[in-house]
């Protein structure tokens, strides 16, 4: 008997499509699925202003394949200059959903971050104002702490003082890997978090037990087995404040085989049937359309997507191992157990 899941057409809350031939090859995987994803800013040199949000949305869009529909919902990357007018402006105009905080250092492209939330308190009070979410990277850089301690400290030493300073600031926790992190999303009513697919299916056994796999290696690091249950209790419990941002961060083999290896995970091909996998291993196919499909729009307090998409399931289905970008290949994340749930 086959099985069939009808779900409101899901929506990618954190996305990296990159550039160039690499834009051109990772973009048609997420928008086989999704209607609109929240588009990473991390460019080399980043989108920081206004005009290079819209010079970025029009190259996304002259890359999306004819006969596809996508909405890129652009972000800028925050830096210590970021002027609070050239935000005000492009947030009223619905140029930008959100701003995106990396704090200096903490991953990929993010030297241009922010060292000093002092320099960055102009922007944040006209964000509380205009109801303009702020994507948080939530690590610590500190050398001295450890790498699997980084977001849990971050929320005590960066995140709880900066929401405390900016009443009303509404923040996304972007892929949050720990209880630690499950916790605090919790607890107030301007919060939510992201919750990527590869950090429900990996803990960090997966990237160091019986060899180094540098395809399982991504900022936040997958943390330990307790970790990944928490993620998978809240993105399964139908709790609003949880919701799909895939962090799917195309990267070539030789710079994730290397010895010093990029982060990131690529997710965008398989990860609706990957989370109808896990959905379904935990008994909540249910709750799998609150996750990719609603949570997301109402906490962005954009409409939800108006068409479906339909999941069946059967025999196990297989994707390409790899996508060619032309100049070398992504790997596709591999979450280890067959996927039986396809995309019609
Ligand atoms: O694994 C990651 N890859 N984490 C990030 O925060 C950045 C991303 C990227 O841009 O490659
Ligand atoms: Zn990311």
């Amino acid at each position: 008997m086959t099985q069939t899941l009808t779900l409101r057409r899901p929506d990618d809350w954190h996305l990296h499509l990159r550039d160039g031939a690499m834009l051109r090859a990772v973009l048609p995987e997420t928008a086989r699925h999704f209607a609109r994803a929240i588009i990473m800013p991390n460019l080399v040199p980043p989108v920081v202003t206004a005009a290079d949000a819209v010079a970025y949305r029009d190259r996304i869009m002259a890359a999306l394949p004819d006969g596809m529909a996508f909405e890129p919902l652009m972000t800028l990357y925050l830096t210590e200059h970021t002027d609070p007018a050239d935000v005000r402006a492009a947030a009223e105009s619905g140029l930008i959903r959100a701003v995106k905080l990396y704090p200096a250092g903490a991953t990929t492209n993010s030297h241009g971050g922010v060292r000093d939330m002092d320099k960055v308190r102009g922007v944040l009070e006209v964000m509380a104002e205009l109801g303009l979410p702020l994507c948080i990277h939530g690590e610590v850089t500190t050398p001295e702490v450890d790498i699997f301690d980084r977001e849990a400290v971050f929320i005590d030493t960066v995140l709880d003082p900066l929401r405390r300073a900016t009443p009303g600031l509404r923040v996304v926790m972007e892929h949050i890997t720990t209880a630690d992190g499950v916790a605090y999303a919790r607890s107030a009513d301007d919060l939510a978090a992201t919750i990527t697919t590869h950090h429900l299916v990996i803990n960090r056994n997966h990237i160091l037990v019986g060899g180094i796999k540098p395809h399982y290696y991504c900022l936040p690091v997958a943390k330990r087995e307790e970790h990944r249950l928490a993620l998978r209790k809240a993105a399964t419990s139908g709790d609003t404040r949880f919701f799909l941002g895939t962090d799917s961060a195309p990267h070539t083999d030789a710079l994730k085989e290397h010895a010093c290896g990029c982060a990131g995970c690529f997710t965008a091909t398989n990860t609706m049937s990957i989370l109808a996998e896990v959905f379904e291993q935990d008994n909540a196919l249910d709750r799998l359309e609150g996750f990719t499909s609603l949570h997301g729009p109402a906490f962005y307090r954009l409409p939800v997507n108006g068409d479906t998409i339909t999941l069946t399931k059967g025999a196990p289905v297989t994707y390409p191992s790899k996508i060619d970008i032309g100049e070398g290949h992504v790997t596709v994340f591999d979450p280890g157990f067959p996927l039986h749930w396809t995309v019609k």
